[in-house]
């Protein structure tokens, strides 16, 4: 009785406001909870009288043209405003007026041409916008520049030839400037190599007619190199054009022999490690050099310089190139630049290994470590009594079954050293000794982990694309049996 009352006073709520907020709206509007859902009614203007209490308003798929300054103000939770496939060019002054609890707005599929500098500077709490498959053929420098709050902007599908990256540098929270399929021919890589990496990470440049040159490869060759997703997710559909020309499209992820004179600085290796404190740390530096006529150097954390001997009371350097902490403290921690030089053949390459050198609680993790093997012990131990002496009783208690041979082969295994002669079904094929136990339940596992790493582990696989060598490798990696 009193759950049902609980339902029906909201719902009563609801219905008497859809009477109310009815009247001034166009016929067809639909209203449920804080959502009110215009589409594709024909409209070809936002309505003037809006609900007070809405979050969501969607307009999708009508005719408007034209947002009259102030058409969503006096909406305090005012949340997301969907307006794709409109027919809007340019936005008023104004328009996003008192709009500040916007997250989310949605203008792709309309005719947008300009972004200009006023059109969202009043959305500072914006988080997503998505401004795909317009006409824009420019963004003003500050258009973006005050929306701190930015998280994803989506830009592709338009006719963008540059973008105002460094009015971008400073949003702390952007992970994702979707620019593909525009036509830039050249990026301004010194103003994108200074992006937060993860913006960098979710900038999606592919399917652009960038100009085959050496800065650019380089500047794509480095995400590749650290794994940016918006490259390998898309790397087939990275292309540029040789000489600019548009019938010579190069895939230059793919093909990369069109760069081989160019020079492409990969970014430094880096390893980490965790040492103890009080012990000694051995800091390999390996790379790709490989050979006699090598020459080794370390740079530690706080800058001292070390090459050969290098021995001082603290550190100890050989002449493999290893360095050797002698008796690692906390503030020993801190990335160490090896640098290694091939004085005959003039290259060299180098390492970054990151030391993070813990103290270690030396009261408790003995004990634990004695306790916790302890109880596994006993638990295995009963686990095993209770196989051998409790499940095997319905073979040896019912004698008369009808099929007691398919039913008991795993577990008469188990007792006798041999397995009997008459065995047939499931249990044969692995019942040749008494491990026969310890090893289905293995194997069950292993069975299983495919499906669930690929669904947990790699959900990139689901929502983005079907790559195919991906597919396969998680399988293959997963399905080997040690
Ligand atoms: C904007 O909001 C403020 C308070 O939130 C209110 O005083 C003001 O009247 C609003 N302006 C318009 C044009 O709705
Ligand atoms: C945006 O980033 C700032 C600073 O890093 C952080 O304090 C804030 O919580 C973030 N906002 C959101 C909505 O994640
Ligand atoms: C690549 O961009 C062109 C024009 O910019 C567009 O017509 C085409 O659909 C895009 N291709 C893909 C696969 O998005
Ligand atoms: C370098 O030499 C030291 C001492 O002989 C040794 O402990 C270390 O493992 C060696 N490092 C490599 C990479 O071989
Ligand atoms: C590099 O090592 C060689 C010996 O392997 C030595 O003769 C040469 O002086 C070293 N060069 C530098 C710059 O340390
Ligand atoms: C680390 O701390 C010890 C004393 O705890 C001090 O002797 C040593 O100089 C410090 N090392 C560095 C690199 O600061
Ligand atoms: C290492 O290589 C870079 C570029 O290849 C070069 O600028 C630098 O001078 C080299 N360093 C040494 C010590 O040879
Ligand atoms: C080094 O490793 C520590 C601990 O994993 C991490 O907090 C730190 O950010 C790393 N430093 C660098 C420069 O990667």
């Amino acid at each position: 009785m009193l759950c049902a009352q609980g339902v029906a006073a909201p719902l009563m709520l609801s219905s008497f406001l859809l009477l109310l907020v009815r009247a001034n709206l166009p016929s067809g509007c639909l209203i449920a909870s804080d959502i009110l859902s215009c589409t594709n009614l024909g409209l070809n203007q936002v309505p003037v009288e809006l609900p007070g209490m809405v979050a969501t308003l969607d307009f999708n798929h009508n005719r408007i043209e034209r947002l009259e300054a102030g058409s969503f103000s006096a909406l305090p939770n005012l949340d997301t405003i969907r307006l794709a496939h409109n027919q809007l060019s340019r936005l008023t002054p104004g328009t996003f007026r008192n709009t500040s609890s916007i997250r989310h707005l949605d203008l792709s599929s309309n005719q947008l041409n300009i972004i200009e500098e006023h059109y969202f500077q009043e959305l500072v709490g914006i988080k997503e916008l998505l401004l795909y498959n317009n006409q824009i053929v420019r963004v003003e420098s500050k258009a973006l520049s005050g929306l701190s709050n930015l998280h994803k902007a989506y830009l592709s599908h338009n006719r963008l030839t540059d973008f105002p990256f460094f009015s971008i540098q400073e949003h702390p929270n952007l992970t994702t400037l979707d620019l593909s399929s525009n036509r830039m021919p050249n990026l301004p890589v010194k103003d994108i190599a200074a992006l937060r990496e993860k913006v960098q990470n979710g900038l999606f440049l592919h399917n652009n007619s960038l100009i085959c040159e050496c800065s650019m490869y380089s500047l794509f060759k480095q995400w590749e190199y650290r794994g940016f997703t918006a490259v390998t997710d898309f790397r087939e559909e990275h292309t540029c054009l040789l000489y600019g020309e548009q019938r010579a499209v190069v895939h230059f992820l793919k093909h990369v022999r069109y760069f081989e004179n160019c020079i492409i600085k990969l970014p430094t290796k880096r390893v980490s490690m965790e040492a103890d404190a009080g012990n000694s740390v051995m800091l390999d530096c390996i790379t790709s050099l490989k050979g006699k006529h090598l020459n080794y150097s370390w740079v530690s954390p706080s800058r001292e310089y070390i090459a050969p001997p290098g021995n001082s009371n603290t550190l100890r350097m050989y002449s493999n190139g290893s360095l050797e902490i002698l008796v690692a403290q906390e503030n020993d921690s801190g990335v160490y630049l090896c640098m290694v030089h091939n004085h005959q053949e003039s290259s060299n390459d180098s390492l970054e290994v990151n030391v993070t050198v813990q103290l270690r609680d030396q009261e408790e993790e003995p004990f634990n470590t004695g306790f916790t093997t302890l109880l596994g012990c006993i638990v295995s131990l009963v686990l095993v009594l209770m196989y051998l002496y409790l499940t095997p009783c319905r073979c040896w208690c019912l004698p008369a079954t009808p099929s007691p041979a398919n039913e008991c082969s795993a577990q008469s295994s188990i007792l006798t050293p041999t397995p009997p002669a008459t065995t047939e079904g499931p249990g044969r094929k692995v019942s040749n000794n008494k491990h026969v136990v310890f090893l289905e339940p293995i194997k069950e596992a292993q069975n299983g982990r495919p499906r669930a790493a690929l669904v947990l582990e790699h959900p990139k696989l689901a929502v983005t694309r079907s790559d195919a060598d991906s597919v396969t490798s998680v399988f293959s990696d997963t399905t080997i049996v040690p």
